[in-house]
């Protein structure tokens, strides 16, 4: 193993700088005359993506085959951190025996809209269950010796305009809601690196905001890891390396390496800014390399497969089960429609885009099965054409048999990284299926795919849900064992249904195209939004049936945690998912109405019953005082609500709990709307009271930072041309029904990371010529780019030279 303080003395300035960015898109630089391998890091966050031919951040060349698990979304439905633990132990394992040192995951963004087109690989809307389930992974990751990665630090909830959109958004909602679910990951699960998002946060970029990196993440949580860019979202990069940012992705070259130099030169930052990172990335680079080496190359993929299983059944969650129609009967005669059951749907499109050792089939596995199939019909086209004859054949064959098993859900493009949804519904043509289907046979089980909430105003027209989410490589098998009672879906929603998407506080200003993104909504997201403005919704948060039923009796409850007794009071084994919320009535403060601070799962068998304790811990009680900057108790009664969902709470014990708070953080402030939780339409007046200061203003400005779907505010033809060019491709590729996820990279990509994600071929010096270019200078700036170019490759060809020792 090697000292890295013995390093550090050897290494020249120039050799540091250059170990603090990447050498190609998924590799760090090695210098082997220093003994410093080069290393690895792959997506992601629910299989491996390790390109080994031509890569890219957005899943668009092939990768190795590895297990395709069931999305963050789906597991977060089996609120098991065990289970993630088992995941990430099985994904440490795929990464050692493909010598992948950092896994880039897991992604634990809150779900403030479900419009987010990455919905699918986060977790919830609530920060308790997040941090617990990503620290599951971490551990499990990490078990193997890789290091895992999470991501993406932080307030990052939307796609559009995602590498320079500025996240406004007040102290405390950034502390209780944003910043919390990272800061369990990082305190239980102690991941070695963790990766800053592409926004800025208040103003600054995550990946050199000060109070993000150095205040909170390291100073606060004490991470001493490193902190990894996300791919492109370096802006000034000694700033990054000033304020905690460890390592630049992809390869930006030569450039980058000569910014800290530069910077290192003119005092902007000192050498010992540098050597705290290197201490940072080294160690990791050091440790990961032994455990690859010591590691087996081969994994066992039938093992895998068969966890991948497991996981997706524990993430079932049963909607709705009139009458009992569900499980079927062995013999049953069903009819099985919709594409979904012959071509699944079951991950998410972008970088974590897995290349599976095998899918199954839920055709196949029903026919497998005791039922008895009588048929199978496509019943609509996938991307939402409406087609009279696929729907006429699918309601024949629905009047022939028992039970309709009809798999409806959203197309691979639906919901996407790098795009975010326009609305919340199924197709249409998915929705006139169903309900003439209903007219000839109304015993339906809908099994619904998708990645995130959707709408159901067709509830009504089916007997049966079961939400099957983007279950993986292996889920097709869980739905099956469902369905005919092999397995007791258990699982309960991680996020909040709406009736409408009209209902989400967010919804009138998601995803807004400036460059402000305003939080107005505060702490008001999810669950905490509903409960406290008591607004219907269609599936609470928490949710989710199963084939028998439970009784919570005989509560005791103190400071320390809640214990009580839970009865299978049904038929058949079962696991029920037990949630702990807290309230305070006539707080001082504004506060959500209800605060998932624990939960627990326990199985029973039918009429067994179990004693289980849910512990509170640090974060049951605190809230962040504005005034004093830091977190503070407010004391006196509180009530323990034990619940099946936020919505039914079956048992409740009030406790005192003495205070720590000494100044009124409100005092004076008029914040009617959020005492209400009345944040629909939360006024610039309001808004400013929260956040404490102005509204800042998302002017369109031509820098550095202008993005390509910006140009045709440059006062350049040729910034128009390139706006227009890249409008009508993006606008053909919405038409034909597939929007092209590199030209949108491109769209909502910033000019600087043309010097970011060009392996050097473009510096920070000719994206300034561009700039002057698009300012108006044409002459200038063009003889500006000529210069710079040239300046770069001979300096990049003398750098590598030197690097290299030649
Ligand atoms: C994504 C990250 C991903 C990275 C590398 C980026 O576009 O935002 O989540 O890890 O690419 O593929």
């Amino acid at each position: 193993m090697q000292n890295t303080e013995l390093l550090l003395k050897k290494l020249t300035l120039e050799e540091k700088c250059a170990l603090l960015s990447g050498a190609e898109t998924f590799k760090t630089r090695g210098m082997p005359e220093h003994g410093i391998p080069q290393i690895w890091l792959s997506d992601g966050p629910h299989g491996l993506r390790k390109q080994a031919g031509e890569s890219d951040h957005l899943g668009l060349n092939p990768s190795v085959p590895a297990t395709c698990f069931p999305t963050a979304s789906a597991v977060a439905n089996s609120w098991d951190a065990a289970l993630g633990e088992e995941i990430g132990a099985a994904l440490g394992e795929e990464a050692a025996a493909q010598e992948v040192s950092v896994v880039l995951g897991q992604g634990l963004n809150m779900k403030r809209n479900p419009l987010c087109g990455r919905s699918f690989e986060y977790f919830s809307e609530d920060p308790y269950l997040a941090g617990k389930l990503a620290a599951g992974y971490i551990r499990g990751i990490q078990s193997k010796g890789v290091a895992a990665c999470p991501k993406h630090f932080a307030v990052n909830s939307q796609e559009t305009r995602r590498m320079a959109s500025d996240s406004i958004v007040d102290e405390r909602t950034l502390r209780e809601i944003y910043l919390t679910g990272f800061e369990i990951a990082v305190k239980e699960g102690h991941p070695r690196s963790i990766m800053s998002s592409y926004n800025l946060v208040n103003g600054t970029y995550a990946n050199e905001n000060k109070h993000l990196l150095m205040e909170i993440l390291r100073g606060e949580w004490g991470f001493d890891g490193a902190v990894i860019t996300d791919w492109g979202g370096s802006n000034d990069h000694a700033l990054g390396v000033k304020n905690g940012s460890t390592l630049e992705m992809p390869a930006p070259g030569g450039d980058s390496v000569r910014e800290l130099l530069a910077a290192v030169e003119s005092g902007k930052i000192s050498e010992s800014d540098i050597d705290a990172r290197l201490s940072e990335l080294l160690p990791l680079v050091f440790d990961t390399k032994a455990a690859l080496d010591a590691a087996p190359r081969e994994f066992d993929a039938a093992a895998h497969h068969a966890l991948a299983r497991r996981a997706a059944a524990e993430s079932l969650v049963l909607l709705k089960n009139e009458g009992s129609l569900l499980p079927l009967a062995a013999g049953s005669k069903v009819a099985v429609i919709g594409d979904f059951a012959k071509n699944p749907r079951y991950q998410g499109a972008g970088s974590s885009m897995v290349n599976s050792t095998q899918v199954d089939v839920l055709l196949d596995k029903l026919i497998d099965s005791e039922l008895n199939v009588i048929g199978y019909q496509q019943g609509f086209d996938r991307h939402g054409k409406p087609d009279a004859a696929l729907q006429k054949s699918a309601c024949e064959l629905a009047t022939q048999a028992d039970t309709v098993i009809l798999c409806m859900g959203l197309d691979e493009i639906a919901e996407s990284e790098g795009l975010d949804r326009s609305n919340l519904r199924l197709a249409q043509n998915q929705v006139d299926l169903l309900q003439a289907v209903a007219a000839v046979n109304p015993k339906i089980v809908v099994v619904l795919y998708s990645g995130s909430v959707v709408e159901t105003p067709w509830l009504d027209n089916c007997q049966a849900l079961l939400y099957a989410a983007l279950g993986g490589q292996a889920g097709a098998g869980a739905v099956a064992d469902a369905l005919t009672g092999k397995v007791n879906p258990c699982g309960k929603l991680a996020e909040t249904w709406p009736l409408t998407y009209a209902d989400i506080p967010s919804a009138a200003d998601f995803a807004t195209r400036r460059k402000t993104v305003e939080y107005r909504e505060g702490l008001y997201i999810g669950y905490r939004y509903f409960t406290t403005a008591e607004k219907a919704v269609r599936f609470p948060f928490g949710y989710g049936m199963s084939y028998t039923t439970f009784a919570y009796s005989d509560m005791a409850a103190d400071e320390q945690g809640v214990s009580l007794t839970v009865t299978n009071t049904g038929s058949v084994a079962g696991t029920e998912i037990v949630q702990l919320y807290i309230a305070k009535k006539n707080s001082e403060l504004f506060r959500p109405a209800k605060e998932l601070k624990g939960f627990a799962r326990v199985t029973l068998a039918p009429g067994e019953k179990q004693r289980i304790t849910i512990t509170l811990d640090d974060k049951a009680f605190r809230f962040w005082n504005v005034k004093a900057n830091r977190w503070e108790i407010e004391g006196g009664e509180y009530e323990l609500l034990v619940g099946a969902s936020v919505e039914d709470i079956r048992l409740c014990e009030k406790i005192s709990v003495h205070g720590t708070a000494t100044v009124h953080p409100y005092e004076d402030v008029d914040l009617d709307c959020y005492y209400k939780g009345d944040v629909l339409h939360v006024s610039d007046a309001d808004f400013e009271k929260l956040l404490g200061h102005p509204i800042p203003n998302g002017k369109t400005k031509i820098d550095r930072n202008l993005t390509l779907g910006e140009l045709n505010h440059a006062r350049s033809p040729l910034g128009w041309l390139v706006w227009l060019v890249l409008t009508i491709l993006l606008d053909v590729s919405y038409k034909r029904g597939k929007p092209d996820l590199n030209i949108l990279f491109q769209y909502n990509m910033p000019l600087r990371a043309l010097a970011k994600m060009t392996n050097g071929a473009i510096s920070m010096g000719m994206v300034d010529g561009i700039v002057m270019e698009l300012q108006g200078f044409w002459i200038l700036g063009l003889v500006r780019v000529i210069y710079e170019a040239i300046k770069n490759v001979v300096l990049n060809a003398q750098m590598e030279k030197r690097l290299r020792g030649a």
